[in-house]
């Protein structure tokens, strides 16, 4: 069976609630289209009023945080139950800027996902190199070893429903996007590695984004890849742009 395609957008510590709800509203028209999965991912304090402006539309929520706690002393965080009871969909997981600047490692990443699964959210895992890895030729090493460790104890059928997303760091937010083969190339890369750890019908189900300077211009290339799955959006995400890569 052929993958739905997902485009998420990643907003990152953008939007206010006020400037998130006009946002959602200009793009209502827009991104009706349920050829693909449309997400948007949004700060915690944006969760409650998007869920309740894009209620009755082909939109979901995701998240960008969590802790895999269901509750207590955890001063500052969100927990899983709080995120679904408040009809959140999806959570991003490894986001290279909460392993870079949060320190979170892939033993939390792990356990995340693992909880992500148990609580009844939608994992997008997100892998990639820096650009030393990347011109070192170590990449491909990198990813596979951020995979192996994310997804240890994850079920072949939790990873059928697993969103994984291809993010090189040196694409992101730079405007310099991988070339689509570059980008083809990891992606496979990652899903011929799903088929070792676990087989080719897991393989074949789970749906892998590329993320990185990803914008209205190049997003049809990109999603022309046989095993690009979809797009994880940031800076494109914030703005009625976003629509064009949903309909790319
Ligand atoms: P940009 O699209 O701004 O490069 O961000 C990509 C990203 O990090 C999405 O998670």
């Amino acid at each position: 069976m052929a993958r739905k395609k997902i485009i998420a957008g990643n907003w990152k510590m953008n939007m206010t609630p006020s400037e998130a709800l006009k946002l959602v509203e200009d793009l209502k028209p827009l991104v009706n289209n349920d050829a693909v999965d449309v997400v948007y991912c949004v700060p915690a304090i944006d969760i409650v009023p998007v869920v309740e402006a894009v209620k009755g539309t082909n939109v979901q929520i995701g998240a960008e945080n969590f802790y895999i706690e269901d509750k207590g002393a955890f001063t500052g965080e969100i927990s899983a139950p709080m995120l679904v009871d408040a009809g959140v969909k999806y959570i991003i997981i490894g986001h290279s800027e909460r392993r870079d600047i949060f320190g979170e490692s892939d033993i939390l990443i792990n356990k995340k996902v693992k909880k992500a699964f148990a609580s009844g959210l939608s994992p997008i895992l997100c892998c990639g190199e820096s650009l030393e890895l990347r011109e070192s030729g170590a990449y491909t090493e990198w990813i596979k070893r951020q995979i192996k460790w994310d997804l240890e104890g994850v079920t072949a059928d939790q990873v059928k429903n697993l969103v994984i997303a291809y993010e090189p760091i040196w694409a992101i937010g730079t405007g310099k996007t991988a070339t689509a083969d570059q980008a083809q190339e990891a992606c496979k890369l990652i899903r011929d590695y799903i088929a070792e750890l676990y087989d080719a019908p897991t393989a074949e189900a789970v749906r892998i984004q590329y993320g990185g300077s990803m914008n209205a211009g190049n997003a049809a290339e990109l999603l022309s890849k046989p095993d690009i799955d979809g797009g994880l959006i940031g800076g494109a995400s914030l703005k009625v742009d976003f629509a064009q890569i949903v309909n790319a």
